[in-house]
């Protein structure tokens, strides 16, 4: 599949997924406490986005079992919500949430302090934010993709993190992985040409330690292999001529 331009219809109905994916996260963010387990967590997500109307793109999306992607610590992405996993203080918890609102999509993940963190931990979760601010500056008609990419890798290596290379950010739309890949660290080539209308997912994963990831048995869970701790990022934004919109975002 190539790089798709969103008509004006398929742009308002981005906004839409996005404003509810934006709402979805805020509502979450407010139930991250100690004692709340992982499942709940998910129970919650997908209640809220169903009563918006929409579903939840991440469940059964190749055989992946939630609606939310809960991924506590080390764990970098896709970790699977168990009842039995419950959240203390000094957690750091990571949130990832797709919505589908007629048939167009809508991905963010947000990483959240579970009562109070070490102030090391509360600096990796907003470097990893202010890297994706960082990337963005770049994501505009007539740059390339990797000026994002370098921007984000830049950023964030300046605190001395790992940026996550195995997983990437994406295009989405009516699929919620679409061309181009959206990578968090510089290319050898400047990749595509940025033109009004794309949307994209950009989403860096960053780690307080070493950038190499390791797969859990479940064949999901991504985790830090020394064990660090990991926080992530992401929007869908759509780009324009000018400053882009990020749609996940109120
Ligand atoms: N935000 C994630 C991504 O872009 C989606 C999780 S994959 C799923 O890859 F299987 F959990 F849905
Ligand atoms: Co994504």
């Amino acid at each position: 599949m190539s790089v798709t331009i969103k008509s004006q219809r398929e742009i308002e109905l981005m906004r839409e997924a996005g404003r509810i994916l934006a709402a979805v996260h805020e509502e979450l963010g407010q139930a991250i406490r100690p004692g709340i387990s992982t499942l709940e967590i998910d129970q919650l997500g997908e209640k809220l986005i169903r009563g918006y109307g929409c579903i939840p793109s991440f469940k059964d999306y190749n055989g992946y079992p939630a609606s939310i992607c809960v991924s506590v610590n080390d764990e970098v992405v896709h970790g699977i919500p168990h009842k039995d996993r419950i959240l203390k203080e000094g957690d750091i918890v990571s949130l990832d949430a797709g919505v589908i609102w007629h048939g167009y999509h809508s991905d963010a993940a947000r990483t959240h302090a579970v009562g109070t963190i070490r102030p090391e931990a509360e600096r990796l979760i907003r470097v990893t934010r202010e890297s994706f601010f960082e990337g963005i500056r770049y994501a505009k008609a007539g740059n390339h993709l990797n000026d994002i990419s370098s921007a984000v890798q830049a950023y964030a290596q300046r605190f001395g993190y790992g940026v996550v290379r195995d997983l990437v950010g994406h295009g989405i739309g009516s699929h919620l992985h679409e061309d181009p890949e959206v990578p968090n660290f510089a290319q050898k080539r400047r990749g595509i040409r940025l033109q009004a209308g794309m949307t994209l997912a950009v989403e860096p994963m960053i780690n307080m330690g070493s950038a190499a990831v390791a797969w859990l048995d479940d064949d999901w869970t991504v985790v830090t292999m020394d064990g660090s701790l990991s926080a992530h990022y992401e929007n869908t934004i759509l780009i324009t001529e000018g400053e882009p919109e990020i749609l996940s975002l109120r």
